[in-house]
């Protein structure tokens, strides 16, 4: 057994890092192909929209379903170690992509797209209000006027506001190799805290090795009133609100388990 230390801040990275080829075992199985699907009828409904970036993809496990339908979707994440994976994913689906090592808080490049996705709470990773007004103009600076900003947001107003629990498990997961991982997050509830830090215990079992970690990462408390007038301040028109990446998920502020915002750049 070894404890492998612990990590603050940087969006998570060594806690990426650690496990990024279990990644996928970390969510349930129709995950990825239940978003791609939703993503899917949300486009059609918009209409004229091809060129999809995602800012923060890691495994590209959702894209790999946007590309089977038809999509060209290009890929950027912060952590070297996600876009090993999500290259090999790409590879696996004998599919060809556009997928690199990209900060979403200083991309440019040579294209502007029909939609921008930053799913997976990773625009919560965001804290300052500099590093949240940097992302924002990437957004805009990539975005065709009229395409759309897909953000899928932890929904804070259910976890702080109705949960007074301060640990409970994310759960306990098997990859296919046997690998075993479980996660336990530490949330420290305050109504009025706007930003928390995200606490979890890991442990990973191969075989009879086990590793344990503990990390934390801040991440910015988004509300959807307060995020609705952000964007609208970064040039975004709110379209629609969901509670999660699938069909039929109305937002319930206080049972969803996502905030996901749909705007349209004005
Ligand atoms: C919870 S994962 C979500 C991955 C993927 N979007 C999904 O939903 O499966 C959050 C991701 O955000 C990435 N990330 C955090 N900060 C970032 C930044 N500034 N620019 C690009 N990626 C970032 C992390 O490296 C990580 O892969």
């Amino acid at each position: 057994m070894r404890f492998l230390g612990s990590e603050a801040g940087t969006a998570h990275q060594a806690w990426y890092r650690s496990f990024a080829k279990d990644y996928s075992s970390l969510y349930d199985a129709h995950r990825d192909e239940t978003a791609a699907a939703f993503l899917d009828r949300l486009f059609r409904r918009t209409g004229r929209i091809h060129n999809v970036l995602d800012v923060a993809c890691g495994t590209f496990s959702i894209n790999l379903g946007l590309i089977e339908r038809g999509y060209h979707v290009v890929g950027r994440d912060l952590s070297e170690a996600m876009i090993r994976v999500a290259r090999r994913n790409v590879r696996s689906q004998v599919a060809t992509a556009d997928v690199a090592r990209g900060d979403m808080r200083a991309l440019d490049l040579p294209q502007r797209f029909d939609a921008i996705l930053c799913l997976g709470t990773a625009f919560n990773y965001l804290v300052t209000p500099s590093d949240v007004n940097r992302a924002l103009g990437t957004f805009h600076r990539h975005l065709r006027p009229g395409g759309l900003l897909v953000l899928d947001l932890a929904n804070f107003d259910a976890w702080i506001d109705d949960n007074p629990i301060n640990a409970r498990s994310e759960g306990d997961y098997r990859a296919p190799d046997g690998t075993r991982i479980a996660v336990f997050a530490f949330n420290e509830q305050r109504r009025r805290k706007t930003v928390h830090i995200a606490r979890f215990l890991t442990l990973v079992q191969r075989g009879n090795r086990i590793d344990i970690r503990f990390d934390e990462a801040p991440m910015r408390v988004w509300r959807k009133d307060e995020v609705a007038r952000r964007l609208r301040l970064a040039g975004f028109r709110p379209v629609e609100w969901r509670g999660d990446l699938r069909a039929r998920s109305e937002y319930v502020r206080r049972k969803s388990p996502r905030l996901v915002s749909v705007t349209v750049r004005t």
